[in-house]
């Protein structure tokens, strides 16, 4: 019988890379691997209770707020703050950040999360994959002292660690440490995250281009003119492309992961920094393509190397395999 490795076990085993490390790091992504599992049960059984829909609210970006949106919110910040290893949180669902505090007294933790909890959630309602998205820094003040914006506001290349669960045909969740990324499947017999897909890196290229082609009028002449070229025809590179857009990041991401392929958010007119928020979509998908050997861009620089000034900034985002994102560059 083949041996299993669970997440469990894998992140224990992977502290031995960090020699001065005292399992902090190793706690919180086991809290978070079971807040996700928590999220999967409900996801799984969307159809069969009332909590899909919306619930009365918006969020700060002006949408609708789902009712599982919600949920997922409430159980990673619940496991956020019983682990005890994080002090602050910045969700998509939240106005301002989360401090984590036990009976009046602020947390002492060294590290604060960045999560956009249920993403693609307009997806659910037509059971397609949705997923949770979420990226780790150490904070900058002292534990301690009072948390402040700042602990959050960090570059993406300061993220200690990043990563992704897609509840899709099965539910994974993929991560890194700035070690490689490593992906475990949920075995829903032992409700277990087991090491399904090591090191895994993304096709330096591709021919799959994800973008939401609706908003082809008002994309840059340099995406409309990068379109035109995955659509002409021309054997030596493999082209036509083929189109694949499933509105959830997640899952668009995913597949082009593991497939080679490019994702495309750009900006428009009208939203002159794209859709996609930098704190807990971009930077943590960036994190991840960037250590599976991919690229990510806002078109003009690493998204990585943005300077964030709010927690709910958005960016373009142009990211996938290294040789898609170049060719899209050379287009702008
Ligand atoms: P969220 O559900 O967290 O708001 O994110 C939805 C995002 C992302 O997952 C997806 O790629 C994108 O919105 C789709 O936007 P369009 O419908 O504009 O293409
Ligand atoms: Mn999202
Ligand atoms: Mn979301």
């Amino acid at each position: 019988m083949k041996s299993i490795k669970t997440l469990g076990q894998f992140i224990i085993e992977k502290q031995a890379d960090f020699p001065y490390a005292k399992g902090e790091l190793s706690r919180l992504l086991r809290d978070i691997g079971i807040a996700a599992k928590i999220v999967n049960r409900e996801v799984n059984k969307a159809g069969l209770v009332d909590i899909l829909g919306n619930v009365q609210g918006v969020n700060v970006s002006g949408e609708s707020q789902k009712k599982l949106d919600v949920y997922a919110d409430e159980q990673f910040i619940t496991a956020l703050k019983s682990g005890g290893e994080c002090c602050f949180v910045a969700s998509e669902e939240q106005d301002e950040g989360v401090q984590l505090v036990d009976d009046g007294v602020s947390k002492d933790a060294n590290y604060v999360v960045c999560i956009d909890p249920l993403d693609g959630s307009s997806n659910i309602e037509v059971n397609v994959s949705v997923g949770t998205i979420f990226s780790i820094y150490r904070r900058k003040s002292n534990a301690g002292e009072d948390v402040s914006q700042d602990d959050l506001l960090q570059k993406g290349t300061k993220q200690v660690a990043a990563g992704y669960i897609i509840y899709g045909s099965s539910t994974m969740l993929v991560y890194t440490t700035g070690k490689g990324v490593n992906g475990f499947t949920l075995d829903p017999s032992i409700g277990e995250f087991c090491l399904s897909h090591p090191n895994m890196t993304i096709p330096k290229d591709g021919h799959i281009y994800s973008i939401n082609e609706g908003n082809y009028l008002k994309f840059p002449q340099g995406i409309k003119d990068y379109i035109k070229y995955c659509q002409v025809e021309d054997a030596a590179s493999n082209r036509p492309f083929t189109s694949r857009y499933i509105g959830s990041m997640v899952a668009d991401i995913h597949r082009n992961l593991l497939m080679g392929g490019i994702f495309i958010y750009p900006q428009t007119a009208q939203q002159p920094f794209g859709k996609l928020r930098l704190m807990y979509e971009c930077n943590p998908i960036a994190f991840i393509i960037e250590q599976a050997g991919g690229k990510a861009s806002t078109g003009e620089q690493r998204i990585m190397e943005v300077t964030p000034h709010h927690l709910h900034q958005r960016v373009p985002a142009i990211i996938g395999s290294t040789k898609m994102v170049d060719k899209v560059l050379s287009f702008l």
